[in-house]
């Protein structure tokens, strides 16, 4: 019997749907061509439904989403819904639910594709940042003391707890070492002054490091990191860190692989379900003008089937979109890419298929 994967599809909002659309037309050629199936379920979640029906994540939706086997996102996200609605109510409620607390973003520079970083090239940008995704600043922990008063007071709490640390650390140490590149791991914290948080992480790191002799580490603070990100990111090879601090250095490094267009993300939870998606956002001026580059989704459906154990799969996957990136596309940016989104879905599905 062939082997089938269940999958939770949230297209969402924008251009979303679009690009998941080439998403999945690139996984099922995967299946096809490396022996197995995927069966999709869509969710209506989104700032669509949201100004429709008032409803933003329903508990039986999340039920479901636990029953999947992987969920693949396009885009959350709505010019007419205020800030922080979605993405709290949506993203980071999966998050939190799902237990997904790796964020991985693979920072890697495909050849043909243009980096604003002078002089760097595809050998000098290939690292992964593993972002703690369930804690930190992230929790909502904090408040208000007279709010609204000239005497306003607000207060953002950094949750740093060693559990969720030590099992952030301990995934990034595995990756590096099965990641087999320079077998680095810098840890990017900020030991100088946040002298709680990240003296937990730091102690964390060195004691989980003994059990990894083969793994080399590394220290950066935070605004070093970005710094070397620019000038040096060869020296890279696996980045841990916490949760805000990972949410601004993968911005960082999606720009210099290229942009938007090519960045994708997991969030993991090894033992649970894990969530894919482009981390571009739902581009609404491009939306239903078949410009929008499908290539960061489709990365992202690749790096869904590698954590579902389809490694050769994935890997089909990768080395159609980069052939494409060599060959095909004029640039990696909405509109300039020579070819429309459809277009992009059907050569990456038509090389996957004859790899
Ligand atoms: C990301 C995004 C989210 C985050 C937002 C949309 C809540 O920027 O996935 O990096 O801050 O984590
Ligand atoms: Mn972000």
């Amino acid at each position: 019997m062939v082997k089938e994967y269940r999958i939770g599809v949230i297209p969402g909002d924008g251009t979303g749907p679009e690009v998941v659309a080439e998403g999945i037309k690139v996984l099922n050629a995967a299946g096809s061509r490396y022996g197995f199936s995927l069966s999709y379920t869509n969710y209506d979640i989104g700032g669509e439904r949201y100004k429709r029906t008032g409803e933003i994540l329903p508990n039986s939706v999340l039920d479901e989403l636990k029953s999947q086997q992987a969920l693949f996102l396009g885009a959350i996200g709505h010019p007419d819904v205020a800030p922080g609605i979605l993405e709290k109510g949506i993203l980071l409620r999966t998050r939190f639910e799902l237990d997904q607390y790796i964020n991985l973003r693979p920072v890697k520079l495909y050849a043909g594709v243009e980096t604003p970083l002078k002089n760097k090239g595809p050998e000098d940008i290939d690292f992964v940042v593993v972002r703690e995704n369930t804690e930190g600043l992230y929790t909502g922990s904090g408040g208000f003391l007279k709010k609204g008063t000239a005497d306003e007071v607000a207060v953002q709490e950094s949750i740093n707890t060693r559990k969720g640390a030590e099992r952030c650390i301990r995934f990034a140490f595995d990756y590096t070492r099965s990641r087999n590149k320079a077998k680095k791991l810098t840890l990017c914290g900020k030991t100088n002054v946040l002298t709680y948080a990240f003296d937990l992480w730091e102690r964390t790191f060195y004691e989980v490091a003994g059990d990894y002799p083969t793994v080399q580490t590394d220290y950066a603070h935070v605004d070093a990191t970005c710094m070397w990100m620019v000038k040096n990111p060869e020296w890279f090879d696996v980045i841990v860190t916490d949760n805000m601090f990972g949410d601004i250095i993968t911005d960082l490094g999606a720009m210099i692989q290229g942009g938007m267009g090519i960045a994708c993300g997991g969030n993991i939870n090894p033992q649970g379900v894990s969530m894919f998606e482009p981390i571009g956002g739902s581009a609404p001026k491009y939306t239903g003008k078949n410009m929008i580059n499908p290539l960061a989704a489709i990365l992202a459906g690749s790096m869904m089937l590698e954590f579902l154990g389809e490694k050769p799969a994935a890997q089909g996957i990768e080395s159609g979109v980069e052939r494409a990136l060599r060959d095909n596309l004029k640039s990696v940016e909405a509109g300039r890419m020579g070819m429309g989104t459809k277009e992009v879905g059907d050569l990456i599905a038509a090389y996957v298929l004859g790899s």
